[in-house]
């Protein structure tokens, strides 16, 4: 048997090519097909079956490219909804390769149609599980991404909670092969970076695992569910329909550009932060491209539906990064600037570049030291309330196009300093502001909130009416207590 993992980085996804005797099975596809078809073409492999574990949420499958590309059936479970599936899947169906045969497990919870599939080779013993996003390393999936209030997320996640105990029924040794690794918003906050782990393994370290009273599974999982992804509803939708996303991408030289931006485009600038500030296109939003996230983070400040322009470091940079917008679902991707700044310089002298400003965390410290700046922090409430700036605006970045006002407000009585926990979030919200007309803004770098700490300023906790009362722990298993701690701040 031949088996492979193939990730996206940026969205913490897992997908998975399953091949033997020449025949390959690939389950969840990434938008970015190309490394499957690389493979096959390296292994003499062709991809005969397409299968979805589930209706993604948070990313545009490439199961419509990947089977255009190879003829291959797209394999669904039924009642999934999805309009191009060749073929629906029930619990107890079977999908062979070679000697290598892929049952399929029905796994209810993180969304109703969720499957997960369980892999024997010849011997008939079960070697892997891929389980999509039912198990994952040292979490489990989240239950609400399917569902629009508490009562159905409740139920979805009981749902979860009674696949999760068939799975436990299978051997220690089978191993787990995940749909998501950390950085992904599809699981909990102990979602461990590591690519694979085994039933047995997860069985005696999972806190979630270790809770074997329902209603307790249900309260705990709601307790901590991280932010959800942007745009849920959408991304189900165009991979229910199956839209073709196209990626051919021109480079545009720099009038072609401006007419772009004047009709209302938005140009994603995924340099650093620092490149920015010493020169960008006016109007412009930086989101660096480098760090994990670039995608979501774009697809919770820019439109997916209207039309974007990417600017990388190169043109090779800029493919990427359109790559990575496709994959969450970005339709009107126009093109790319043709030879990044310089290309843009080189439309004349009406094409002036704009800068940005920053301030270090000790420079920070000065101003709020001597009242002469607010401060705007873009963090989650969680990440507000174990510490923040005494007088601070907070505004989670996800909220600032919806609360521009607010701090146009706090710019008019002076200078806004943007900060986050490590600048990752900073960035953006800062260049939206500025696209905004919001002028008076700069962003704290090298550092985040907690930083200032260092330099004397004292940081309180709670929110506006004291801190908010955390889950009981007594009670749960001592595993379950260990492993409570949240995502860590991006
Ligand atoms: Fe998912």
């Amino acid at each position: 048997m031949f088996f492979r993992q193939v990730l996206n980085d940026d969205l913490g996804c897992a997908s998975y090519v399953v091949a033997d005797g020449g025949e390959a099975v690939v389950v969840d596809p990434k938008w970015d097909v190309e490394e499957y078809l690389e493979l096959g073409g390296r292994h003499g492999l062709r991809i005969t079956t397409i299968v979805e574990t589930h209706v993604h949420a948070d990313h545009v499958s490439g199961a419509p490219r990947l089977a255009a590309a190879t003829g291959a059936a797209v394999a669904v479970a039924a009642g999934a909804g999805v309009e191009r599936a060749d073929l629906d899947l029930l619990d107890g169906d079977a999908i062979d390769v070679g000697g290598t045969r892929l049952t399929v497990i029905a796994t209810p919870g993180h969304r109703p149609e969720h499957l997960s599939l369980l892999v024997s080779e010849r011997t008939g013993e079960p070697t892997l599980l891929l389980c999509g996003d039912s198990l994952l390393v040292g979490e489990v999936a989240r239950p609400d991404l399917a569902v629009h209030d508490e009562r159905a997320a409740q139920e979805a996640a009981r749902s979860l909670f009674r696949s999760l105990r068939r799975l436990l029924e299978l051997p220690d040794l089978v191993e787990v092969w995940p749909g998501h690794l950390g950085g992904s918003l599809c699981g909990g906050g102990s979602l461990s970076p590591r690519p694979s782990s085994t039933v047995g393994y997860e069985r005696r370290t999972n806190p979630m695992l270790a809770i074997e009273n329902e209603e307790l599974f249900v309260r705990r999982l709601l307790a901590s569910l991280p932010e959800r992804p942007p745009r849920v509803e959408r991304t189900v939708e165009l991979n229910r329909r199956g839209v073709p996303v196209g990626d051919d991408l021109r480079a545009l030289d720099a009038a072609q550009v401006r007419r772009l931006l004047r009709a209302g485009a938005v140009l994603i600038d995924g340099r650093e932060p620092d490149e920015f500030e010493r020169g960008h296109v006016p109007g412009s939003l930086n989101v660096p491209g480098n760090r994990a996230g670039f995608a979501t983070r774009c697809a919770t400040l820019v439109d997916p539906d209207g039309e974007t322009v990417v600017l990388g470091y190169d043109e090779r940079d800029s493919r990427r990064l359109a790559s990575l917008l496709g994959a969450v679902g970005f339709t009107r991707m126009r093109g790319l600037l043709q030879d990044g700044l310089a290309g843009w310089s080189r439309g004349g002298p009406e094409y002036r570049r704009a800068t940005a400003a920053s301030v270090d965390a000790a420079e920070l410290a000065r101003l709020v030291a001597a009242g002469a700046a607010t401060v705007l922090d873009v963090r989650s409430v969680d990440e507000w309330e174990r510490g923040h700036v005494r007088g601070s605006l907070h505004v989670p970045w996800a909220q600032l196009p919806h609360r521009l006002d607010e701090v146009r407000a706090a710019a008019g009585a002076g200078p806004v300093v943007v900060a986050c926990a490590s600048g990752v979030r900073a960035a953006p919200a800062a260049s939206l502001l500025r696209r905004e007309g919001i002028e008076n803004v700069c962003r704290l770098r090298d550092g985040g909130v907690a930083s200032l700490v260092y330099f004397g300023v004292e940081l309180e906790t709670g929110g506006p009416f004291g801190s908010r009362p955390r889950p009981i722990q007594d009670g749960w298993p001592a595993a379950a207590v260990a492993g409570t701690t949240r995502r860590a701040a991006r």
